[in-house]
């Protein structure tokens, strides 16, 4: 069984996700708001180490200026009485009647001008607070109508706003960096970086790119249709995973925000398994916060929102668990061997093998038996997964 989660499990929930009162597109709040210095006082009690927020969540939009210290102070206070920290904060740029075409992107400059001044404000919260990565989750950049938007001009605001925020924080000299999070439809009918791929070849664009990775959801792939631990795997690769918000998806639908693991079971354990034990050696592959971004569902009272809240912790550590002990089954090590999932890493040429020398390889090609691959040399992939799928339901 697992262990209780500890801070050194580095779990953080946004104060939007345990603070969710149930509002959908079709019924209001179902739950009364929680009050920011029980969430943190709640969320220490559970083990997690960090508090995430929009500023709209601290501090209602529009809010005086005395109003917003008030609910910063308050926070503190309950930062400094725990010792829970921020880790990361990000912007509302989607709830407000001025967002309904955007904020980086919308038709309307002044808008455009506004929201960058609204972000501004939050980074420098962000660094008084000691967050490291700020997440800019676009919901409403994009559009319903084709006509209505010139995405290539989007991306062109898009990309001034992210460079103008690299200068910031650069000449600032604040130590934090930008996560890009990616998502395909709602609430815009298309969202402009749709999935993690687009979004590194938009960052890839960027001034200071360096600054700039991502924070891919579990959710917001799946409603692409994409295998999550696969994209995590690519993010990765380039260098980009700066942050993850981790939650449930039932398939292609709207964003569910389930509990982490109450979606597509295996390919959680595929991401666990990756996040813990896919560095070099076996070590961890991803060393920042394991941040819960999920919704306690409606129909939930208080109670149900802490056992929510817990039921993320308690998964993820979990599939930690079971992933080790696949890691460590020595069967399991020889079925990867028999699949040939290491000879991956070595590289198709030789070392310093020239192409003159590999058409003169023989057995590359003419003596190369390519017949033997029909009705011979089966994968043992499938046996593979039974064997994690035997480790994922404790039954080895
Ligand atoms: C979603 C998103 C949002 C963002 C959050 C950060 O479920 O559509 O996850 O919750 O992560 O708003 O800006
Ligand atoms: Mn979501
Ligand atoms: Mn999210």
């Amino acid at each position: 069984m697992a262990t209780a989660p500890s801070r050194d499990d580095k779990f953080s929930f946004g104060l939007w996700t345990v603070g969710y009162d149930g509002t959908d597109p079709f019924g209001g709040p179902t739950r009364t708001p929680l009050d920011v210095v029980h969430v943190v006082e709640k969320l220490d009690e559970l083990g997690a180490y960090g508090l995430t927020f929009h500023d709209d969540d601290l501090f209602a939009f529009g809010s005086t200026d005395a109003a917003r210290q008030k609910q910063i102070d308050r926070l503190k206070g309950a930062l400094d009485a725990t010792g829970l920290i921020v880790p990361m904060v990000t912007t509302n740029l989607f709830s407000a009647p001025v967002f309904k075409d955007g904020g980086f992107t919308a038709n309307d400059r002044d808008v455009r001008r506004f929201a960058l001044r609204k972000v501004f404000r939050q980074l420098d919260l962000g660094a008084e607070l000691g967050a490291k990565t700020f997440v800019m989750w676009g919901g409403r950049e994009g559009a319903e109508y084709d006509s209505a938007k010139d995405i290539r001009q989007a991306l062109e605001r898009y990309r001034e706003a992210v460079n103008l925020l690299g200068d910031y924080v650069t000449d600032k000299g604040y130590d934090i960096r930008f996560a890009i999070e990616p998502k395909p439809n709602e609430p815009r009918g298309d969202i402009l970086l749709p999935t993690l791929g687009h979004a590194i070849a938009f960052i890839d664009s960027l001034e200071r790119p360096e600054l700039v990775g991502l924070n891919p959801e579990v959710g917001h792939e799946q409603m692409a249709g994409l295998n999550f631990a696969a994209g995590i795997a690519q993010a990765l690769f380039h260098g980009k995973l700066f942050h993850i918000d981790l939650n449930g998806q039932r398939g292609i639908k709207y964003d569910q925000d389930l509990v982490f693991g109450h979606g597509d079971l295996h390919n959680a354990f595929a991401l666990v398994d990756l996040l813990e034990n896919g560095g070099p050696g076996g070590v961890p592959a991803y060393d920042g916060p394991r941040h819960f971004d999920y919704k306690p569902s409606r129909t939930e009272d208080e109670k149900g929102v802490w056992e929510s809240a817990a039921a993320n912790m308690r998964t993820y550590l979990l599939l930690k668990e079971r992933a080790a002990a696949f890691r460590a089954d020595p069967e399991v090590q020889e079925a990867l061997e028999a699949a040939k999932v290491f000879e991956l890493s070595t590289p198709t040429l030789n070392e310093g093998e020239t192409y003159d020398e590999f058409l003169a390889d023989r057995s590359a090609y003419e003596d190369f038996d390519a017949a033997a691959y029909l009705g011979g040399k089966g994968g043992g992939f499938v046996r593979l997964q039974q064997l994690a799928t035997e480790h994922l339901l404790g039954a080895r």
